[in-house]
C-alpha cells in the first residue's frame, strides 16, 4: 500500500489503522485544498486539522475513548468553507469566523463526508470552539479535541500583535 498522500515527516508519526481512518478525508481533492488554506502564521489547516487529528486518535486510544471519531472529527473540525484570513469583508462578532465556523465545517463534512458521520463526529466538530462558542461538549472524544485543538493552536501566541484577527477584532493596519 502507498501512503504518497501524506507528508513523509507524519508517516513516521501513524500507524495503518490510522491510516485506514482518515484515508477517505485525507485523499478527497477539496481537503487536500486545506494545504493552502492559512490556520496562522505559520501553519496551513491541513497542517493544523492533521496534528489536531494523530494527537487525539492516540490519546482516545490510550484512555480507552473512540478513537475513530476522534481521529475523524478531529481532522475535519475546521473543514469551513473558505480561508477566512482572505476575507477582509468586515462583519459583526458573532458573525466573524471564530463564532461561524465549527457550524460551517459541520455543514461541509456532512455534505462531503455523510457516511463518516454520527452523533460523536458531529459533536466533536460543532463543540470544538468552546468556550468562545457557549455551548459546552457533549462526549468525552469532544472535550478531547476541543482541549487538543487549544493546545495545538498555542503557536498563535508565538504572534501576540495578530492575536486580535484570531477572534475577530484585528485592529485596521496603518499604512505608512
Ligand atoms: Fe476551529
Ligand atoms: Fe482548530
Amino acid at each position: 500500500m502507498s501512503y504518497e498522500f501524506l507528508p513523509v515527516n507524519i508517516l513516521n508519526k501513524i500507524d495503518k489503522e490510522y491510516i485506514d481512518i482518515i484515508k477517505p478525508i485525507i485523499t478527497n481533492q477539496q481537503f487536500i485544498n486545506r494545504k493552502f488554506y492559512n490556520h496562522h502564521e505559520h501553519r496551513s489547516v491541513y497542517g493544523h486539522s492533521l496534528m489536531v487529528s494523530i494527537n487525539a486518535y492516540y490519546l482516545a486510544k490510550k484512555l480507552g475513548l473512540d478513537y475513530q471519531a476522534a481521529a475523524i472529527g478531529g481532522l475535519l473540525h475546521d473543514f469551513y468553507y473558505k480561508d477566512w484570513q482572505l476575507d477582509k469583508e468586515k462583519k459583526p462578532l458573532l458573525k466573524s469566523h471564530g463564532f461561524i465556523h465549527a457550524n460551517e465545517a459541520l455543514e461541509n463534512s456532512k455534505k462531503l463526508f455523510p457516511d463518516l458521520m454520527d452523533k460523536k463526529v458531529e459533536n466533536i466538530i460543532k463543540r470544538h470552539m468552546f468556550p468562545l462558542n457557549f455551548i459546552p461538549p457533549f462526549y468525552y472524544e469532544s472535550w478531547l479535541v476541543c482541549f487538543i485543538d487549544k493546545y495545538c493552536s498555542m503557536e498563535i501566541f508565538k504572534e501576540p500583535k495578530e492575536l486580535y484577527k484570531y477572534i475577530g477584532l484585528k485592529k485596521e493596519e496603518k499604512h505608512e
